[in-house]
């Protein structure tokens, strides 16, 4: 057996959920690519190799059957198991430590700069994100979830749902959502208005595209929502920025600009708008209904975080009132469950929902079925509205304790008015204050707040209180508070 330099070739993890016959197939195809073993070699015999690997016989026959169907062996019954010798040639260049680079960062190719400056939120896992307004995923029921979607592994039709099937999302998923959507937001839709997406982001991205040719019109508040602007820039939209006060986005200077030009589309988050969190005002609403209809433009209405209102029931949103067609309507379960399940919607005339799942197909031919579905069953089983209801709660305390806590702790640089609703507090710092050098100290001492980029506004930011225990934003607006002081004395 000398001849096969195999012992200490792999060391079996038997604890890993990777089955043993497949570390060992594994092991073997990288001694292939690195030129330890040449195409032609004849491996070791069943049985010689179980007792180098110190594993049955049967793991053996696996691992070589494993390596026959990936074509790195042919096994030539009564004579031998050999390395292929059709494999490519394999040039191999050893890797002497993590950090040194095999793929060059320039490719060999021109490539148009495209760079999204945003702060980045990349994190330890063990920071506390004092940034922007995230759910806390520590109130969300897994167990549940969990239960919810083995249940839907285990149903009959399991195997359909795990197949292709259209880009419209989960049909049940829509079905549900339609009835949810009339109930709970007056939202007149049925299931052929509705399409599922991959979160809000890839609704905003599918009906811009729809909506904008080069260099349309696009209206948007100022600041905005950060990836509504960077989707709108990557289409060369032609973007006007419009003012927003406490009642919200000026619709009158949107009227202004309809008179100079064609407009193509208004993007608003009237509910809570984005970053500064202000409703827009009712008449304000009825008047930006009233001129997409004089000016035949489309409205996206984003109502991220619909769900997380405090002080009375939410605000119907503009398209419970829109029956011709103007508003496309997106929402999303990021915040109501949590963001890593990517799934959203988008609320639209026919033709659109029809449009958008067809463009949709050019990057993503489906969601994932099967965690639509076990959403639709959250919903029609009222899961998803028990959580909402204890999320809304705690949420509701919280925001009224950062409130007190940040007038006490930070009131000579910090100002702000207290949000109806949503997840974070926009606020103003004093002039004095560097937000760059508050943000990346922060950093340093694990606390995450943003550097105010995003919102391109004058010193101002949002702080998040929904995914905070108190304890949490005492201890993170004192890290703050110390280097402020620290700041301003230098
Ligand atoms: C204005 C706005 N729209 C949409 C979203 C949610 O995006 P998604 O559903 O893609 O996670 C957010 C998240 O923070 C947001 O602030």
């Amino acid at each position: 057996m000398g001849q096969y330099p195999w012992h200490g070739l792999l060391t079996i993890e038997n604890e890993s959920s990777i089955p043993v016959s497949l570390q060992i197939a594994n092991a073997i195809i990288k001694e292939i690519h690195t030129g330890h073993m040449q195409p032609g070699t004849k491996l070791p015999g069943v049985l010689d190799a179980a007792q180098i690997f110190k594993v049955n016989k049967k793991t053996i026959e696996k691992a070589y059957s494993e390596l026959s169907s990936q074509q790195w062996v042919n096994i030539l019954p009564k004579i031998g198991t050999f390395i292929s010798d059709s494999l490519p040639a394999m040039k191999y260049q050893s890797l002497k430590n993590s950090s040194q680079v095999v793929i060059s960062t320039d490719p060999n190719y021109s490539l148009e700069e495209h760079h999204i400056d945003r702060f980045s939120e990349i994190t330890n896992g063990n920071e506390i994100i004092f940034n922007d307004g995230l759910p806390d995923n520590r109130l969300i029921d897994h167990a549940l979830i969990n239960r919810t979607y083995r249940s839907i592994l285990k149903l009959k039709s399991y195997r359909k749902l795990l197949s292709y099937t259209t880009s419209l999302g989960d049909e049940v998923l829509r079905e549900v959502l339609a009835k949810y959507l009339n109930g709970t937001r007056g939202i007149p839709c049925r299931t052929e208005n509705i399409m599922i997406t991959r979160g809000s982001q890839m609704a905003l991205y599918l009906s811009m595209s729809l909506l904008l040719r080069k260099e349309d019109v696009a209206i948007v508040s100022d600041p905005n929502y950060f990836f509504a602007d960077e989707t709108l820039k990557y289409l060369n939209a032609d973007i006007k920025k419009v003012k927003v006060d406490k009642n919200g986005i000026v619709v009158d200077e949107i009227e202004a600009l309809c008179n100079k030009g064609k407009v193509r589309l208004v993007y608003v988050t009237p509910h809570h708008h984005h970053p500064t969190t202000v409703t827009l005002s009712a008449d304000r609403r009825m008047h930006l209904l009233e001129l997409a209809e004089r000016y035949r433009f489309a409205i996206i209405e984003d109502d991220y975080d619909f769900d997380f209102h405090y002080k009375h029931n939410p605000i119907l949103p503009l398209v419970s009132v829109n029956s011709n067609g103007s508003v496309i309507y997106i929402g999303s379960f990021s915040k109501t469950i949590s963001p890593s399940f990517r799934i959203g919607y988008m609320v639209a005339p026919k033709k659109i929902i029809r449009q958008a799942a067809d463009l949709r197909k050019i990057i993503d031919f489906q969601g994932d079925t099967i965690l639509e579905r076990t959403i639709a069953q959250l919903i029609d089983q009222g899961d998803l509205q028990r959580m909402v209801r204890k999320s809304l709660k705690e949420y509701r305390k919280r925001r009224d304790f950062l409130c007190d806590n940040l007038k006490l702790e930070l009131g000579q640089f910090f100002s702000f008015d207290k949000p109806s609703g949503g997840m974070a507090i926009w606020g103003k710092f004093s002039n004095d204050v560097c937000l760059k050098n508050l943000s990346s100290t922060a950093r340093e001492n694990n606390i995450v707040i943003s550097d105010g980029t995003p919102y391109r506004s004058d010193n101002c930011l949002r702080l998040g209180f929904a995914s905070l225990e108190p304890a949490e934003m005492t201890n993170a607006v004192l890290i703050l508070k110390d280097i402020l002081l620290k700041q301003v004395r230098e």
